[in-house]
């Protein structure tokens, strides 16, 4: 959450600034903030409330004035309301800094400085800068270093002291911090979407040292005070994948982008029809010595573990247990080094998986990790990972990484099969044939937006909606609720569909949209019964269905039918009808669907 950027060369830094907070806008987006040495070797401010182009008003022509070294923020409010005093930068003294995280011990900070009367904003943050104005001696690495352990909590900071023109320091515990020296000069930023315009080349700034940037290098130093070189990873995507390229929200292009994104996942990874992890370095032993599975994920990657257990508990025959990371850190888990703990993020940051992660491995069990992001902190902390090829995420809302998750999963549970003896080969290779069939069966139903788009005039106008299925359907309603809600702020429940008469069923009255998801072969006919219910009580029913499924006709107002695939495989399709539904819902209502109120992309605090 929040996005920051730091830049110190020969550009004119306000507008590197404000490019990289327009890149980085997803990250947080309540308040924006720029502070940069002008031509005084002064340290000048522009900060506001509401979106990045709005600074970028505030800053009027940028050849005005010229800087060549500066920190913006693009914020996500955690301690303070949305006020422009709380907008970051925060300056104190001779210190003038930005934050992602949060400072826990904030309040023993201000009682013991004695900062009550100087604070101009609610924020963890400024308590922070004054802190470090205090312990300033002039000499920014040992100054940083003295105050880092004064801190608990998390934290990614960009700082600039006013009697050091031209460098920026930089420094992180959890919160992400990627950065380059390039011919254009340093930059450090909290993802790589904003350096991408200047390089491909970068570095994960490493917990704990301290990153010093010049117009002419970028430094790190360890605990010590000496310099460490940073270990440089290349980024394999273009600008391009961070821009619309012509669609209307980001939203709509990451949906159209699937099945490239499924094929860039799957594809490498198949050897004589079968998934092969050797690129991966997964061994196999993490699958043949395990004895139950553990899948621990927030929000989107949680409920693509949903779907993971529905088909890996059947086909593995041993226990696979989906916890939502924010509670499994808190709930004394009963895992040991049996136990191999699936951990999924997109972001590769959100902070609740990363101390599933961590503990997970601490209590000693095997973690693998369904990553998107390269050189993240899950992913560099897990014992394996597997790369999912989707491209950078920008909407807040999750769709191409929620494909991608799945089809590694899938992948997992047919390499586990096969290790494990529950499947043969002929039987592997059958199960990776269809979850390709899946890649057309998705580009069939982008096709179908427009009949998808007429559905959802009903359901604008109402103030909820229900997602309804059984087995693996259930799981996929999961989705499609968050989906709806997040975006459209339509109030969405996913309710097993057996589960209605025992409370929910009382919500359904005249015109309450259901949309009933019915792909699971085995229990059809239970589910069809389950939508007569609710249709019986006056509801207006959007049916899902495979092609050739026999549905009575007055059971539904609306049908969309997907490809006839394997059941197993019906998750793919479906989620872009469900991503479709959300994404025209929210066109309807005419709000922002690719910054959604109160969210922000990647996660950064608890
Ligand atoms: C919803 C959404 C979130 C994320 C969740 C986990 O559309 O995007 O629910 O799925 O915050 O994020 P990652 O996968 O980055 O750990």
């Amino acid at each position: 959450m929040c996005g920051i950027i730091g830049y110190s060369g020969p550009l004119n830094a306000r507008k590197v600034m404000l490019d990289g907070l327009a890149q980085l806008e997803y990250r947080g987006y309540d308040s924006a903030g720029i502070a940069y040495f002008g031509d005084d070797s002064r340290i000048h401010q522009i900060k506001t409330t509401g979106k990045v182009s709005r600074l970028r008003e505030l800053c009027g022509s940028l050849d005005d004035e010229v800087s060549h070294c500066g920190i913006g923020h693009t914020r996500w409010a955690t301690h303070g309301g949305v006020t422009q005093a709380n907008a970051h930068p925060h300056t104190a003294g001779r210190v003038t800094l930005i934050h992602n995280g949060i400072i826990e011990n904030y309040h023993q900070l201000t009682e013991q400085y004695h900062l009550e009367d100087r604070l101009l904003s609610q924020t963890d943050s400024e308590v922070a800068a004054w802190v470090l104005d205090s312990v300033y001696d002039g000499d920014p690495v040992g100054s940083i270093r003295r105050f880092l352990p004064l801190l608990e909590g998390s934290y990614a900071f960009c700082i600039m002291f006013s009697d050091r023109p031209g460098e920026i320091y930089a420094v992180r515990t959890v919160s992400p911090l990627v950065a380059a020296y390039t011919p254009s000069g340093s930059i450090v930023a909290s993802d790589l979407t904003a350096l991408i315009p200047y390089t491909k080349s970068y570095f994960v700034v490493p917990e704990g040292m301290i990153l010093k940037m010049t117009p002419y290098q970028v430094a790190l130093y360890d605990e010590e005070g000496c310099r460490k070189d940073p270990e440089i990873m290349v980024v394999n995507w273009n600008i391009d994948a961070a821009m619309k390229n012509g669609f209307p929200h980001f939203m709509l292009k990451e949906i159209h982008e699937q099945p490239e994104a499924l094929k860039n996942t799957i594809l490498p990874r198949i050897s004589k029809g079968l998934p092969d992890f050797g690129d991966d370095g997964i061994s196999d032993e993490i699958f043949l010595e395990c004895s139950q599975i553990r899948i621990v994920a927030c929000g989107t990657a949680m409920h693509a573990g949903m779907v993971a257990k529905a088909i890996m508990e059947p086909l593995l025959r041993i226990p696979v247990t989906v916890t939502i990371a924010s509670e499994f850190r808190y709930e004394n888990p009963l895992i040991d080094s049996k136990t191999l703990v699936i951990i999924i993020s997109q972001s590769g940051e959100t902070i609740d998986t990363l101390a599933a992660l961590r503990l997970a491995r601490s209590m000693g069990s095997k973690t693998l990790a369904i990553v998107n992001v390269k050189g993240s902190t899950i992913a560099r902390e897990s014992d394996y990972v597997f790369y999912t090829h989707a491209g950078p995420e920008i909407a807040v809302a999750s769709t191409k990484a929620y494909s991608v998750q799945l089809a590694g999963l899938y992948m997992i549970c047919c390499r586990m099969g096969l290790v494990r003896g529950c499947i043969t080969k002929a039987e592997g290779q059958a199960f990776m044939a269809e979850l390709l069939e899946a890649i057309p069966a998705m580009e069939e139903m982008i096709k179908e937006k427009d009949h998808i788009k007429s559905v959802v005039s009903h359901l604008v106008d109402q103030p909820d909606a229900f997602f309804i299925g059984r087995g693996l359907d259930y799981a996929f309603s999961l989705e499609g609720a968050l989906k709806l809600k997040e975006i459209s702020y339509i109030h969405a429940e996913a309710y097993a569909a057996g589960e209605l008469k025992h409370g929910t069923i009382a919500l359904i009255a005249d015109r309450v949209p259901v949309i009933a998801i019915a792909t699971q072969s085995s229990i059809l006919s239970k589910m069809l019964s389950n939508v007569r219910e609710v249709k019986a009580r006056g509801a207006f029913v959007v049916l899902i269905t495979k092609e050739g499924t026999a549905v009575p006709d007055d059971i539904a107002d609306i049908q969309i039918r997907i490809p006839a695939l394997n059941d197993h495989f019906t998750v793919f399709p479906i989620a872009v009808v469900l991503q479709l539904i959300a994404y025209y819902a929210s066109l309807l209502k005419g709000l922002n669907v690719d910054q959604p109120r109160n969210l922000a992309k990647s996660v950064t605090v608890e």
